[in-house]
């Protein structure tokens, strides 16, 4: 079959013009599926900070369970440059430690605290010791803790029961 050059013109606008259709409808498809991709990303965030996704300190109640106060002890090597932990011991950059946990936050008598911590109020709970250790500058922004926090919830759980154990009645564990 051979075609004269019109006839081939004439096809060849008509293929383009079906591409430039086609391309467009496609086009369109893509550009639809980006937007309701992008909705569905967006919309995640939101999602997750409506729920308590910070109040789910990793089952700090269940990690006690199995911690080891002698562990914590040696953790708590980080902590003694600041705090003593002895009953009635002296507050050094940080305030003394005996029997803190269930404690009222921010209370020990002779150290000035932060108003961050102060303003947290209420006593110190397993979960808030988990959550202040973790990141102290993220539970009290402004707080004059100057320490990184324990990364680890393992060794979090091992040093909040190290200071469990800085008591002449250690608390019930949650
Ligand atoms: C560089 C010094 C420093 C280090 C290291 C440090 N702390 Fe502290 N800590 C402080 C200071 C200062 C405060 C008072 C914070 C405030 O007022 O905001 C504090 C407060 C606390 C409190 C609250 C006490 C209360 O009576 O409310 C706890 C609990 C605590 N630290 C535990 C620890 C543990 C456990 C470690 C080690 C893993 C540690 N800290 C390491 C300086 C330190």
């Amino acid at each position: 079959m051979k075609f004269t050059f019109p006839q081939m013109f004439g096809a060849a606008l008509v293929i383009t013009l079906w591409l430039i259709w086609v391309g467009n409808i496609i086009g369109n498809a893509l550009v639809h599926v980006d937007e309701v991709e992008v909705a569905a990303v967006t919309a995640e965030p939101n999602e997750a900070s409506k729920a308590p996704a910070k109040a789910a300190p990793a089952g700090i109640a269940a990690l006690l369970a199995s911690a080891s106060a002698e562990a914590g002890g040696k953790q708590f090597k980080k902590c003694k440059a600041c705090h003593t932990t002895n009953q009635g011991g002296k507050n050094r950059v940080g305030p003394n430690l005996w029997d803190v946990v269930g404690q009222a936050k921010a209370a020990r008598p002779g150290f000035r605290f932060s108003d961050a911590l102060k303003g947290k109020g209420g006593a110190w709970t397993y979960d808030d010791l988990d959550l202040y250790l973790t990141k102290p500058k993220d539970f009290a922004p402004g707080t004059k803790m100057s320490f990184a926090g324990l990364k680890k919830a393992a060794d979090r759980a091992n040093v909040i029961l190290y200071l469990r154990s800085l008591s002449e009645s250690p608390k019930p564990l949650p």
